[in-house]
């Protein structure tokens, strides 16, 4: 693959995808420690055949954005989270923590390295930063890796989704996680479940699925990549509480901006059936940012919100709030943003 030219990105049109730039993090654990880490030119990985992430799926990952401001600086939205998260990822697939301190320090190493590629302020694109770890050891049994290798790329992005747009989603049928598996960890296995779903799913109309609580199929759990929200009649934010979910960041920062707002946020179990006392829902997330969401499609019953094809006033005041927390328009919480 061709490395990027920055003169060749269309900045207002990025969609969301990978784009080879000209620097990434590398730093491997092995001998019992994690080894000095550094910049490198090189996009390519090494991998022994038996290495264990490609038969046992030993992987964690994160997903951050690094934001242009109108001051021509850069910032990052609580990236001590993501070190935090990637922690408990971690522990949770036995690997190695990467140090958060390390962790946040390596991310900035990388948006300054490919600074030039962090879109410009008023286009609506940002810098997405892709740090991961994988089990390298060569392993034929079912073990645990003894060397991993951590990552960081990063890719100039837009809307993963249609911005603004009010979309329509399909309630799946499949899972994504078990339940006390792994929902609750960023980890490859989650995905590669989601991949033939969300596939027949685009084929029928939908954007992505909404997947249920995998012990009783009776409760929403949260989208393919972001969690979801909605907005009761009489204003009430309410996000699901489960144990199979990834606590997404985005939805802790809306769960405050919520309560700014007085939309007395709160986690709670969520039926399908009791989906109709939403007037305005939305999946949220790194990638996601708020993608509103237009339908809920179950069997053969079909949930709308707002009118379907307009974004809601609730879910507009929550995406100007958060978004511009983050382009540094609006006063942040004491800590959300850090300087790049
Ligand atoms: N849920 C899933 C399955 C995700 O992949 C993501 C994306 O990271 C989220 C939720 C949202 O999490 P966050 O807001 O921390 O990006
Ligand atoms: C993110 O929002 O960072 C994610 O990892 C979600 C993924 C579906 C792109």
């Amino acid at each position: 693959m061709a490395k990027q030219r920055v003169e060749d990105l269309d900045w207002n049109n990025l969609g969301f995808h990978y784009r080879d730039l000209p620097y990434r993090f590398k730093a491997e654990f092995k001998d019992g420690k994690w080894q000095e880490g550094e910049l490198t030119t090189d996009a390519t990985m090494y991998l022994s055949e038996a290495a264990e992430v490609l038969h046992y799926g030993q992987e964690i990952f994160e997903g951050l954005k690094a934001y242009r401001q109108k001051d021509g600086s850069i910032n990052l939205f609580r990236p001590e989270m993501n070190a935090q998260r990637f922690e408990n990822s971690a522990e949770r697939m036995a690997m190695e923590p990467y140090p958060a301190d390390k962790f946040v320090e390596a991310v900035k190493e990388v948006v300054r390295a490919n600074e030039e590629f962090v879109p410009p302020y008023g286009t609506g694109g940002s810098l997405y930063l892709r740090p991961f770890m994988v089990g390298t050891d060569s392993i034929v049994g079912v073990a645990p890796s003894s060397e991993f290798q951590f990552r960081i790329y990063a890719t100039p992005v837009g809307a993963y989704v249609q911005g603004l747009t009010p979309t329509p989603y399909l309630i799946s049928d499949f899972d994504r996680a078990a339940f006390a598996g792994t929902g609750q960890v960023k980890t490859s296995g989650n995905y590669a479940g989601s991949l033939y779903p969300a596939m027949k799913a685009k084929k029928e109309g939908y954007a992505d699925c909404l997947y249920l609580d995998p012990r009783e199929h009776k409760y929403i759990d949260e989208f393919g990549g972001a969690n979801f929200y909605g907005i009761t009649k009489d204003g009430q934010f309410l996000t699901p509480k489960s144990d199979s979910i990834l606590p997404s960041i985005t939805k802790q920062s809306l769960f405050e901006i919520a309560q700014k707002q007085g939309l007395n946020p709160q986690e709670t179990t969520i039926a399908v059936e009791d989906l109709d006392q939403f007037v305005e829902a939305g999946a949220m997330g790194t990638a996601a940012v708020i993608s509103p969401v237009g339908s809920l499609t179950y069997h053969d019953k079909k949930y709308t919100f707002n009118n379907e094809t307009e974004v809601g006033p609730k879910t507009q005041a929550l995406y100007d709030e958060l978004v511009g927390i983050q382009l540094g328009d609006r006063t942040a919480p004491e800590g959300w943003i850090q300087k790049v």
